[in-house]
């Protein structure tokens, strides 16, 4: 158990609601195609760690007795969170999947929220789920862009399914999460999950077309590390943040709690990304469960390399092209190792996590906070 060891663990804080997670998101998969129905579960029959629909939870818990802001949207009933959108899993032609949808108009299913009697609010819980099928989404996407072999340690979907099919489940696991934002009847969140989808793409961008980087004369600059830096907060921080501050939005909390929730996020999301790009270097491919050493292969210098890079100029010329020529990546992997860029990014990655302890210092104390801080410290022990 990772968890291990501590004394407050932030899963059993939110393991109630946790415990609907899977079999949730797997209801709002489901299709009346029958081989949509398994590539788009796919990643859910697996064991992923959770880490943004915890924090959300967790967020949600924590801003719960918190000052409240004067009601800003009619909040939904649990019946509308919970109204099930999934057609039974046989094609015919009486199948919904070939009727205009009601929205609204079917039955509640039991998503085990109404009867829950927690602080924790359904739209928030949805929320979590939202942001773990827009966090598949992305990976089913990525693992096709990087040509991946294996995800949560087993065979990604591009190559069980092939890159057709999963880029199609991606794109419908956004249809599905679309559909259940909107459920949550509050236009601001809608935006800031919309803006997150955008975001993903554009940090994804950043890295595949460097337009900081003069390819056929690479220089180290200041702008090496916050183009990095802003990639980074595109592709990974800005779902964390973003949110976290939808959670604290749904509970109507006040401009000033929002906004720690987003610091909150994003803080911690930068110092995820980079403890991300420090395991490509660390560990075992066996250990993370998925490719190990993926970045440089992948001709994508990270924050090891980049702080290598700044004190070994010689190592312009590889990231200039990208590490293709070769013995690149065994002579950049030296130099890294060689380097201090691996405890670089080490302390930056620290220095994110502390920000985001202080951001949420406002908070009255609860074991949901404990778990918040927890989580910055957990982030920072992962070894996957
Ligand atoms: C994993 O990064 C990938 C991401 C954090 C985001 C990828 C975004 C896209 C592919 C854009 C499309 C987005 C959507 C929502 C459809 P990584 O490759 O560095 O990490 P890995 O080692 O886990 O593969
Ligand atoms: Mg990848
Ligand atoms: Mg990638």
């Amino acid at each position: 158990d990772t968890f291990a060891g501590t004394n407050v663990d932030p899963l059993r804080i939110v393991g109630k609601e946790m415990k609907f997670l899977t079999k949730n998101i797997q209801q709002l998969l489901g299709s009346g195609h029958p081989i949509l129905d398994t590539v788009a579960k796919y990643y859910t029959k697996s064991e992923g760690k959770h880490v943004r629909p915890m924090l959300v939870l967790l967020m949600s818990r924590a801003t719960s007795h918190t000052a409240k802001a004067p009601q800003r949207t009619p909040v939904p009933s649990a019946s509308t969170v919970n109204c099930p959108i999934s057609p039974p899993s046989v094609l015919s032609d009486r199948n919904p999947l070939f009727q205009a949808d009601h929205p609204l108009s079917a039955s509640s299913i039991d998503t085990g929220y109404a009867n829950a009697n927690s602080d924790i609010l359904p739209s928030q819980r949805r929320l979590a789920e939202i942001t773990e099928l827009i966090h598949t989404a992305s990976l089913l996407h990525d693992d096709v862009i990087d040509n991946s072999i294996s995800r949560r340690s087993s065979p990604s979907a591009n190559i069980s399914f092939g890159n057709k099919m999963a880029v199609l489940a991606g794109d419908f696991l956004l249809g599905r999460a679309s559909v259940a934002l909107a459920r949550l009847r509050d236009a601001e969140v809608v935006e800031l999950l919309a803006t997150v989808i955008a975001n993903l793409v554009e940090g994804e961008f950043m890295q595949l077309k460097n337009t900081a980087l003069d390819e056929a004369k690479p220089e180290w600059t200041e702008d090496t590390l916050s183009y990095y830096l802003q990639k980074t907060y595109l592709k990974s921080a800005s779902l964390i943040s973003k949110s976290c501050r939808a959670a604290a939005l749904l509970s109507q909390n006040t401009p000033e709690v929002v906004e720690a929730a987003y610091s909150y996020g994003k803080n911690l999301g930068l110092a995820f990304q980079l403890v991300d790009d420090m395991l490509d270097y660390t560990i075992s491919g066996a250990e993370l469960g998925k490719p190990a050493g993926a970045d440089l292969e992948l001709g994508l210098a990270t924050a090891p390399l980049l702080f290598a890079w700044k004190d070994n100029k010689e190592l312009g010329v590889l990231v200039g092209r990208k590490f293709s020529a070769e013995g690149d990546v065994e002579t950049a992997r030296d130099m890294v190792a060689r380097s201090t860029g691996l405890e670089q990014t080490r302390a930056l990655a620290q220095e994110y996590a502390d920000k985001a302890v202080y951001a949420i210092s406002g908070f009255p104390d609860c074991e949901a906070k404990q778990g918040l801080i927890e989580m910055c410290t957990k982030t920072m022990k992962r070894r996957k």
